[in-house]
């Protein structure tokens, strides 16, 4: 495991320039009230490049000529603190656990940042996130300033963006792609199974703590995100995550949620009739979103940008909604004048990884970069008919509909890695009709 992080160091070392240092940083463990905290996630960087998952820790790369360092600051071991709070990794894990080449304490940071980073002719390090990170390298930058009688050397440039460490985590390794197979593998399954359970007056956050069950019990930490459990029209707000309605027959339900597994989450959407059966009206308008996300899917290879997917994606779903009398005249003028953002109004894809949203740039030098055999994405087409529009066909108002998968682009073309849900309506239909010993009845 240690030559696992090592070796991402190394990577990640010649990337940089000479003389360039690295800082990546925890986030601070914020408290709920007296001595509870919220659930604690480390940061992805810290997580890429040591694998510790403690808060207080910081990570320091510098690279010189001859010379590489890898220096970690991590909470010392405490008796006292491991009794109440659990268990720590300690200084010297940092070195003989983690590989580390030198580690100190934390609460030694900001003594030490200054001789750490003195002289560096770039400093990369991400600001204006934790005002307590950017507090200690702008005291650093000073120190180093001043501190020529002592030794020190003044930094040279700061460097906001984590350019190299984010290009290396949106191109993923065979070790991480195994990973979120396996994210994916149990997310679908946890979909599955809330197909099966779910019906009329049972509780959205009744399937919330089923997949949330699931998840777990397949090693999961949790969801990689609030999952978002929408009955009804529900369904038509984007991030809903309340959970709290009861499902009634006659309505859709969709499901955004997936799992995470060892540090890498899946981002699955279904959408399914409570009663098993989709109404005429709740077909015609899912075929429109499976056809667009079936075309947007097949589409997907090296050499193929994000934005062209999303346009794909855009014009088939303006097509179907003029075919369900939604929208009236011609796809190119209702894209011209976007009103078919009044029922998609979001983007097609992002990056997958550790964070549900990841990290890399979208554009290079204006335009929609293109897809390379490693990247994961999401293609997430849908559809958002609120309660509320008017001048449409009212059997559509309320209706909320999203489809999503995780797609491995690969040298020949792409690879869907959450096959494992059904999506076809006679497959859904089927499943959500299925006997199941009901966990929820
Ligand atoms: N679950 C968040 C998203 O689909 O982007
Ligand atoms: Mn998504
Ligand atoms: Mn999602």
């Amino acid at each position: 495991m240690q030559e696992f992080y090592r070796n991402r160091r190394k990577r990640l070392f010649e990337l940089m320039d000479d003389g360039a240092s690295l800082v990546v940083s925890s986030p601070t463990e914020k408290y709920r009230n007296a001595d509870t905290t919220y659930p604690y996630r480390q940061s992805s960087d810290v997580l890429y490049l040591s694998g510790c998952p403690e808060p207080e820790t910081t990570l320091v790369l510098k690279k010189d000529k001859d010379s590489m360092r890898s220096i970690l600051f991590v909470r010392p071991k405490n008796k006292e603190r491991e009794i109440w709070d659990g268990r720590r990794l300690g200084v010297e894990g940092a070195v003989n656990q983690l590989g580390f080449d030198e580690a100190y304490p934390s609460h030694e940071l900001g003594k030490r940042l200054a001789e750490c980073l003195s002289g560096s002719s770039t400093v990369y390090a991400q600001l204006g996130e934790d005002s307590g990170f950017d507090k200690k390298i702008l005291s650093a930058l000073k120190n180093c300033r001043q501190g020529k009688r002592k030794g020190l050397e003044p930094i040279k440039n700061i460097s906001d963006p984590l350019f190299n460490l984010h290009e290396m985590r949106l191109i993923k390794s065979k070790d991480e792609i195994e990973l979120l197979k396996k994210a994916a593998t149990i997310s679908s399954r946890a979909h599955v199974l809330a197909m099966q359970h779910a019906k009329a007056g049972v509780h959205e956050y009744e399937i919330s703590a089923l997949l949330d069950f699931e998840f777990t019990k397949q090693g999961c930490v949790g969801p990689g995100y609030q999952s978002i459990v929408g009955s009804g029209q529900n369904a038509t707000i984007l991030h809903y995550i309340e959970n709290t309605s009861e499902l009634k027959e006659g309505e859709l339900l969709l499901i955004d949620a997936g799992g995470e597994y060892k540090n890498y989450t899946a981002d699955i959407t279904r959408t399914f009739p409570v009663s098993g059966t989709f109404s005429p009206a709740q077909k015609a308008a899912y075929q429109v979103v499976l056809r667009a996300q079936k075309e947007a899917i097949a589409s997907v290879k090296p050499g193929m940008t994000l934005d062209s997917v999303h346009e794909q994606v855009v014009k088939s779903l303006t097509g179907g909604m003029i075919e369900l009398g939604l929208l009236q005249g011609s796809v190119d003028e209702r894209i011209a004048d976007k009103s078919f953002r009044r029922f998609y109004m979001h983007k097609t894809s992002h990056w997958l990884g550790m964070d549900v949203h990841d990290v890399g740039l979208y554009h290079e030098k204006g335009s929609s970069r293109p897809l390379q055999a490693g990247m994961v994405i999401t293609i997430e087409p849908g559809l958002y008919i609120s309660e509320d529009e008017e001048g449409i066909p009212p059997e559509y108002k309320g209706i909320g509909i999203r489809i999503e998968d995780d797609i491995l682009v690969t040298e020949q073309g792409f690879e869907v890695l959450t096959h494992e849900v059904p999506k076809e309506i006679n497959e859904i239909e089927k499943l959500c009709r299925s006997d199941c010993n009901n966990l929820l009845s």
